[in-house]
């Protein structure tokens, strides 16, 4: 139904047309569970190098997996624990070059090597986190960083 194909050059190419396309598929959509299945959808098939990309969503203080596209993964992370957990407590994006250095990284997928973790927060509420993996080693710059918060942004409001 949807054949899209994002072909940037650069990253911040790539991210700007990663938010119209993703704003274009949510539209006036209010369900949390259909923007972030098309959202995962989206930036799998979109951004390159990942081995996972989905959603983990903070219920009653902890995160249960939500939509996502990769391996299937480890169901509740405590707020606190891996890099996903680390992002919900401290609200601030998590982005690590090398998760085997990470203290109390959650290994859903032996092939991870890096990994990015954006916060979803909307009117002071943490509504769960963006995570998405790679397989090769510092994968995620400052770019995609910038990128991805947009992205974050996006999905904050559609959730
Ligand atoms: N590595 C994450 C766990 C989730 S999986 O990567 C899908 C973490 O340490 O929180």
């Amino acid at each position: 139904m949807y054949d899209f194909k994002i072909e940037a050059g650069d990253k911040p190419t790539l991210y700007r047309d990663l938010a119209q396309m993703l704003e274009a598929l949510i539209g006036d959509e209010t369900d949390a569970v259909a923007n972030m299945a098309n959202a995962a959808g989206l930036i799998w098939e979109s951004v390159p190098d990942l081995n996972w990309a989905g959603f983990y969503r903070n219920i009653g203080g902890e995160l249960v997996l939500g939509p996502f596209q990769g391996r299937p993964a480890c169901i509740r992370i405590a707020f606190g624990q891996g890099v996903c957990g680390v992002a919900a407590e401290t609200r601030q994006v998590q982005r690590v070059e090398d998760v085997h250095s990470f203290p109390g990284h959650i290994a859903c997928d032996s092939a991870s090597n890096s990994e990015i973790v954006l916060p979803l927060i909307r009117d002071g509420e943490l509504l769960g986190v963006l995570d998405l993996d790679s397989p090769r080693h510092a994968r995620f710059d400052a770019e995609d960083e910038a990128g991805l918060v947009a992205i974050a942004g996006i999905l904050a409001k559609a959730l």
